[in-house]
């Protein structure tokens, strides 16, 4: 399954999506893409508020993007951020990821582009998700 995914693309994606970033508080841009089982891709970028606790991560927005246009499959991620080392989703990112793709795999890149790829069971053991409410 991995190998028919095109994770260069998804990375170009996430990269590209980095450059909307919003982030004047932090000034840490975040891209991300997420790649529906459908084959499509929609992206997102870090959104940051004055009241700092409103603002979003770029995963999340991705997420929403894709399931409020109801692509509710997620199969692949991409991260990128604008540092040297590889960075992984925050926790909360990886909780909300997983409600939507148990299975999917996250690549991580850095700001060269370099990326590693991860399972959702590496980055997130044991997890919760809807079939322990029965849904
Ligand atoms: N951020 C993300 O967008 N994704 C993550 O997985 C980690 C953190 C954002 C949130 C905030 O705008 C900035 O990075 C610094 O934490």
């Amino acid at each position: 399954m991995d190998n028919l995914i095109d994770f260069q693309a998804l990375v170009n994606s996430a990269a590209a999506a980095k450059e909307k970033a919003h982030c004047p508080y932090s000034n840490f841009r975040v891209g991300a893409a997420v790649l529906t089982e459908d084959k499509k891709i929609f992206g997102g970028c870090n959104v940051e508020n004055a009241s700092y606790g409103v603002g979003i991560c770029a995963e999340r927005t991705a997420i929403v993007k894709a399931v409020s246009e109801g692509h509710k499959k997620i199969i692949a991620c991409a991260v990128s951020t604008d540092m040297d080392e590889i960075i992984a989703p925050c926790g909360m990112c990886r909780q909300a990821l997983r409600e939507f793709g148990p299975g999917m795999t996250i690549a991580c890149a850095n700001k060269d582009g370099k990326y590693q790829t991860f399972t959702m069971d590496e980055l997130l053991p044991k997890s919760f998700g809807p079939e322990h409410l029965g849904k």
